[in-house]
């Protein structure tokens, strides 16, 4: 009886101790969105990296984990998106908040991260073109181009009406 006993109280230590460290993971602490002023690559890169580190971020519902990519994004991605815009889906306006931002990690056929392609949500920053701060840096941070980049927003104005967002209809309940 008393071996069941203790059986019973290591598994519930075991239980409780896994548990605690799966919502430490997942913990992240936000920061108030990047103003028009304060906005730029590295300041971005050192946001979503640093700051809040965005590997604990959430991905899109229904395109978790690592993805089969399109021209000329790379072979393979994995696209985080920050809690902002998570918490704000399903969006029936379309319109991503301030803060909202969606980090792409582009890989080679290794699953190796190559490049990062950012948009970061940006009150004010470019009303012509809803607002986004386009970025695009190396593996290791370099930023390679940013600002309102010209081919970023021309071809994801296939989407202009979803906010220039891709993958993921912002008004689709996520579940
Ligand atoms: C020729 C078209 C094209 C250009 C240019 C382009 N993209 Fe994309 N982008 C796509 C496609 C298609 C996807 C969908 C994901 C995929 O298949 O890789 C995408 C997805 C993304 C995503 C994930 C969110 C979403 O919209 O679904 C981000 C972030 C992104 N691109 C950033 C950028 C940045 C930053 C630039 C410029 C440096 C850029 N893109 C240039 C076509 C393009």
């Amino acid at each position: 009886m008393r071996k069941v006993l203790i059986l019973f109280l290591v598994v519930c230590v075991c239980f409780l101790f896994l548990t605690a460290q799966r919502r430490r993971r997942k913990k992240i602490d936000i920061k108030p969105p990047l103003t028009k002023e304060e906005i730029g690559g590295e300041r971005l890169w050192r946001r979503f990296t640093e700051e809040e580190n965005y590997e604990k971020y959430p991905f899109w519902p229904g395109h978790e984990g690592i993805q089969q990519g399109q021209s000329p994004h790379g072979d393979l991605h994995t696209v985080y998106i920050h809690p902002i815009l998570f918490d704000a889906l399903p969006i029936k306006d379309k319109v991503v908040p301030d803060g909202g931002m969606i980090v792409k990690c582009n890989m080679n056929a290794e699953k190796e991260i190559v490049a990062f392609t950012v948009m970061a949500k940006v009150e004010g920053y470019n009303p012509e073109a809803n607002d986004w701060f386009w970025a695009k840096m190396s593996k290791d941070g370099e930023v390679e181009a940013e600002g309102k980049i010209k081919g970023c927003i021309e071809c994801h104005s296939i989407l202009k009406e979803n906010d220039y967002v891709i993958l993921y209809q912002l008004d689709k309940n996520p579940k």
